[in-house]
């Protein structure tokens, strides 16, 4: 039977990927952000998952705004990186677990979550700064991943409890997978920031460090906060942040936290990172 494991959740800032692809990790600025996922990266290769399910957002990059899925999966067999401006970032072809994926979006489907099935992707940072924060920069990513798409850049996103559901059916539906597979789940985004307007530059650290407690102890709590909560406390793409109870659902109620890390700022936005484990794990 497949498993899921652990969940890791962490900030998808652009600049990151940006500092990584341009050789500035070791400046004091990047070194602050990337210090914090050493032993994150450590972890992983203990772990060792066999497949990752990803859940991150589009920013407008695969996605146009003609068509806004909700909650998209990837059942491709490769997710390429996408240009976002600049050329499309130099890091490997997101390889897909098609098989994994598809018995995903049937499970959850017939659970009654209506996902949208995506056979042709191109994944943005979004989904590649948090691989490489946890693999660094590998020649090939060491193992599958299968890319979950979460709006959140156009009104309405999913409610926080929606994202819990959803983990909760994901979880249902890899426990249904006969193959053994050990699986690691991302939420990503967050933490508190926003872009433009006159609040841009905002960063919340009270709210963002309430949010990782409540994840890590009180996942009720968590899915409870509203969108106008969100925005109002974190900005408005502090609402990324319902992309991490995705994450949260499809673990267990009580979990052990094995790593935290939190600073600021990076770009315009508090980086956040936890990693909590399945007690049985
Ligand atoms: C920034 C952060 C994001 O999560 C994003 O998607 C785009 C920009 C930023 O801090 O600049
Ligand atoms: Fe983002």
């Amino acid at each position: 039977m497949a498993k899921i494991v652990a969940g890791v959740c962490s900030s998808h800032v652009p600049a990151i990927g940006a500092a990584i692809d341009n050789g500035k990790t070791q400046e004091p600025y990047w070194q602050r952000v990337f210090s914090g996922f050493e032993e994150s990266k450590r972890w992983m290769e203990k772990v060792k998952p066999d497949v990752c399910i990803v859940v991150y957002n589009d920013h407008a990059s695969a996605f146009s705004m003609d068509v806004v899925p909700t909650f998209a999966l990837g059942c491709a067999a490769e997710f390429p990186p996408a240009d976002e401006g600049w050329g499309p970032r130099p890091v490997p072809v997101v390889k897909g677990h098609p098989k994994l994926a598809a018995h995903i979006a049937q499970s959850v489907i017939l659970d009654e979550f209506d996902l949208t099935v995506v056979n042709k992707m191109e994944v943005d940072h979004g989904l590649t700064v948090p691989l490489n924060l946890m693999f660094g920069s590998p020649k090939e990513w060491p193992c599958p991943v299968i890319p979950l798409a979460v709006n959140v850049v156009l009104f309405p996103p999913p409610t926080g409890k929606r994202c819990y559901d959803l983990g909760a059916a994901i979880r249902r539906a890899v426990e249904s997978y006969p193959e053994d597979l050990k699986v690691v789940i991302f939420g990503t985004g967050g933490m508190s920031h926003q872009i433009s307007g006159p609040r841009a530059g905002l960063i919340n650290s009270e709210f963002d460090k309430a949010f990782l407690d409540a994840l890590a102890t009180d996942p009720s709590k968590a899915k409870g906060i509203r969108h106008v909560e969100y925005m109002r406390e974190a900005g408005a793409e502090g609402v990324e942040m319902v992309m991490w109870l995705v994450m949260r659902g499809a673990l267990d109620d009580k979990v052990n936290e094995v790593y935290r890390f939190y600073t600021v700022p990076a770009s315009n936005t508090a980086v956040g990172h936890i990693i909590l484990e399945n007690a049985a794990a």
